[in-house]
């Protein structure tokens, strides 16, 4: 195993989309290749709760209500006119991310079993939340900032728009924005158009899409995706099994590894053998190192960072690893500026609905 090599095989994988549910609403391209550290559009990932709503951009604003001095709603264009645009990088990744992996350990019902592929990178431009919220006046008592989508979701015998909260400190810290622009462009209609939150750091499912309504509280959101999903909750309850609401909400995205290459169970030539994936601190904080192992726990050594992360973003590794012929399991694991490590095995890290793996990150592979 080393970190550099010129008998070197390099292996290719046509990107393909792989859908998860009979709608197509949940689909993600894989794998990522080396040149898209910034994610084109038509091959981000989706992940919706329910079909894209219908949307009159001429009659669609956005309402601001709750615990703020001067309640409003806003269309695009006074979005647009009153508050300076603004661009964040960031990587949104699903908290589902890697929960396939869990099902080693027994089922997970009614849980879509996400790969590694549920997430992507754009540059989003649009308002920030502090400068709208600054304008509206937050009052003294709000703690919480709700987002809610316009979009119909069925649970527990109710529709309503999928929605929850972040804390007014990340609501105001200047990186979360509600984004009219992915790349540059207008969000597609899958991905939220007109409006949607981008919350750089945080589970996908708080960067709401679809945007209708933002409500400054004192309690966190009690939308169902906040209160009863999205939660981490170790121990089953056995009055109702699928039930989370006594878990913990997520929030921040752990540190985490992904393999891109090899794939799961790709016949390699026997050699040296590229790895590549991509690595992401939690909250914020650059990663510090990316370490793979031919053996999947024994001895690791170094990657290369072929292209480092911004603050919100996943950094691409590489390395090569001496492959005999034979069965492999290839690992990755990263740790962080904020001294984060990975946990070594899904059982540490298992939860009543599969969120937020990131175990080292481990691929069999075959060498001949
Ligand atoms: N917003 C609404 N209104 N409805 C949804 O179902 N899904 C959330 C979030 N925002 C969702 C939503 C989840 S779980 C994720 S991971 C991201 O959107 C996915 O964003 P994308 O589909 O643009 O990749």
């Amino acid at each position: 195993m080393r970190a550099g090599g010129s008998d070197l095989v390099t292996m290719t994988a046509a990107p393909q989309r792989l859908v998860h549910d009979a709608e197509g609403l949940n689909t993600a391209v894989w794998p990522v290749p080396p040149e898209h550290f910034i994610t084109p559009a038509d091959r981000f990932f989706t992940r919706s709760h329910g079909p894209v709503p219908p949307v009159d951009p001429a009659a669609w604003r956005v309402e601001v209500t709750g615990l703020v001095r001067r309640p409003g709603a806003y269309s695009l264009a006074e979005l647009a006119r009153a508050f300076p645009s603004r661009q964040v990088t960031a990587t949104l990744v699903c908290a589902g991310m890697r929960r396939a992996e869990y099902l080693s350990l027994g089922p997970l019902p009614g849980e879509l079993p996400w790969g590694p592929e549920a997430a992507g990178t754009a540059e989003w431009s649009g308002t920030a939340l502090r400068d709208l919220l600054d304008a509206v006046g937050v009052e003294d008592g709000a703690r919480h900032v709700e987002l809610v989508g316009l979009d119909s979701v069925e649970r527990q015998g109710k529709r309503f728009g999928f929605g929850g909260s972040i804390d007014l400190a990340k609501a105001m810290s200047g990186e979360v924005l509600l984004a009219r622009e992915l790349n540059g462009l207008p969000l597609p209609a899958e991905h939220g158009f007109p409006l949607r939150a981008v919350v750089p750091g945080w589970i996908g499912a708080r960067s709401v899409k679809w945007l209708g309504r933002i409500t400054l509280s004192p309690i966190p959101s009690e939308n169902y995706f906040q209160a009863r999903a999205y939660r981490v909750q170790r121990q089953v309850d056995p009055r109702d099994p699928r039930d989370v609401s006594a878990g913990v909400a997520l929030g921040q995205v752990p540190l985490n590894a992904v393999i891109l290459e090899p794939l799961p169970d790709q016949v390699v030539a026997a050699g040296l053998v590229r790895m590549r994936g991509w690595a992401m601190g939690s909250g914020g904080a650059p990663v510090t190192g990316v370490e793979v192992s031919a053996d999947g726990e024994g001895r690791w050594c170094r990657a290369r960072i072929e292209v480092a992360g911004r603050e919100w973003t996943w950094t691409f590794w590489e390395a090569e690893v001496l492959l005999q012929p034979g069965r492999h399991v290839v690992a990755a694991r990263a740790t962080d500026s904020a001294g984060a490590v990975q946990p070594a095995t899904v059982r540490q890290t298992w939860n009543v609905k599969g969120y937020g793996n990131n175990a080292w990150h481990r691929v069999a592979v075959r060498a001949e």
